[in-house]
């Protein structure tokens, strides 16, 4: 939990470097995650798979730890060494499938792993006899989503098999909900109806995890049942809702914007062709712009896009090529090569938000995030 040791990677970098770039932050995940702290009063475990949901993962880490979350979750254990690898001290867990072959350096580098079956344990438990110490794992339950996750009804068993066991360390037991953001639906409390019967039948049998969550984010904003001891929120501290029916707070804030420069301002003559197949093609002389961001960064080859130049919505006029697109300018006379250009998120009273990039691509806001290139620069604001 004590940051990074390696600050140099958070040095803030100066914008004019750029073409296109992303801003981030940092402050807006901190004032995320401490009013996900104090609305559940639990430990929280930040989600930060994926680059940190495309923020990047070191920064997000180190926003996370210095916010107060005790615990990064993260879906595969290279992201889990990769943040040991530069100093990374808090308490981690994978959250997905660990090849047993890397349960030796999972023991080395204190990282807890999730278990949902007793031949996978097993396995795990041949590869820790390797090396010193025990390996930590927290427990899956299936309770309804159908993905990972350990049968109920086999988990005391397993508990007891593994009580006090030389190699493996249970220290903490949890399920994932897959409705949570329906708050109307009963799924989510059928889910934590089956979960919570475990853990009585479990704390009877003196066998009971220390550790127990259940929470994504829908999770903390729709069901405080589900809260236990720990949180496990990863939309929602990067300030964005989980879905368009659980909204998080208006006082969270998104954290991320996405811009990029002008690299060519003309006036092309009527009847010109614009990009690709020419699907565009000017009516009249009109002055068309260039950015170089295209589907090569996450932007996605659709039509009827727009972006904020100026504090104004400008059409993306023709096809969206690897690295650039072009922009219908003839409302922004002002716009010069050189000026910024905001492709998601504020400017002035103009918003593009991940929301609105899901809508227009047919998708949900995690995967625009996720869709974000690694070659974008993430530059880091934290006042
Ligand atoms: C097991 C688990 N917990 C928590 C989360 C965080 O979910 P969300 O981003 O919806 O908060 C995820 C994300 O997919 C997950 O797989």
């Amino acid at each position: 939990m004590k940051g990074l040791k390696r600050r140099a990677i958070l040095q803030p970098m100066d914008t004019r470097a750029y073409s296109t770039w992303l801003e981030i932050d940092l402050n807006a995940i901190k004032n995320n995650i401490k009013q996900i702290k104090s609305m559940t009063g639990t430990e929280v475990m930040a989600i930060i798979k994926a680059n940190g949901y495309g923020h990047g993962v070191f920064a997000a880490a180190k926003a996370a730890a210095e916010a107060g979350a005790s615990w990064l979750g993260v879906a595969r254990i290279e992201e889990a060494l990769n943040l040991r690898a530069v100093g990374i001290q808090s308490n981690m867990m994978v959250l997905g499938y660990t090849p047993p072959i890397l349960i030796p350096e999972a023991i080395q580098n204190d990282i807890h792993v999730a278990i949902y079956d007793p031949d996978m344990a097993q396995a795990y438990v041949s590869y820790a006899e390797n090396v010193k110490g025990r390996l930590k794992a927290h427990l899956k339950i299936e309770t309804g989503m159908g993905r990972l996750g350990m049968a109920p009804e086999l988990a005391h068993d397993f508990l007891y098999a593994h009580k006090d066991h030389p190699k493996v360390v249970v220290d903490g037991i949890f399920t994932h909900l897959a409705r949570a953001d329906e708050p109307e639906a009963d799924s989510a409390k059928q889910q934590l109806a089956i979960f919570t019967n475990l853990l009585a039948q479990l704390k009877k049998a003196d066998l009971l995890p220390s550790m127990i969550h259940a929470a994504n984010s829908a999770g903390v904003l729709n069901f405080p049942e589900a809260y236990f001891d720990m949180v496990r929120p990863g939309i929602a501290i990067y300030g964005l809702d989980p879905s368009p029916e659980t909204k998080v707070p208006g006082t969270f804030r998104p954290a991320l914007t996405w811009k990029a420069r002008l690299t060519s301002v003309r006036t092309l003559p009527p009847g010109h062709g614009v990009s690709y197949g020419s699907i565009y093609i000017t009516s009249e002389e009109e002055r068309i712009g260039v950015i170089p961001v295209g589907y090569g960064d996450g932007y996605r080859r659709v039509p009827g896009q727009q972006v904020i130049v100026k504090g104004k919505l400008v059409d993306v006029v023709g096809r969206v090529c690897m690295d650039q697109c072009m922009l219908q300018l003839d409302t922004i006379p002002e716009a010069r090569t050189g000026d910024e250009v905001v492709l998601l998120g504020r400017d002035g009273d103009q918003e593009i938000s991940a929301n609105d990039l899901a809508a227009r691509w047919g998708t949900i806001n995690y995967e625009v995030l996720c869709g974000l290139a690694d070659r974008l620069p993430r530059i880091y604001l934290e006042q």
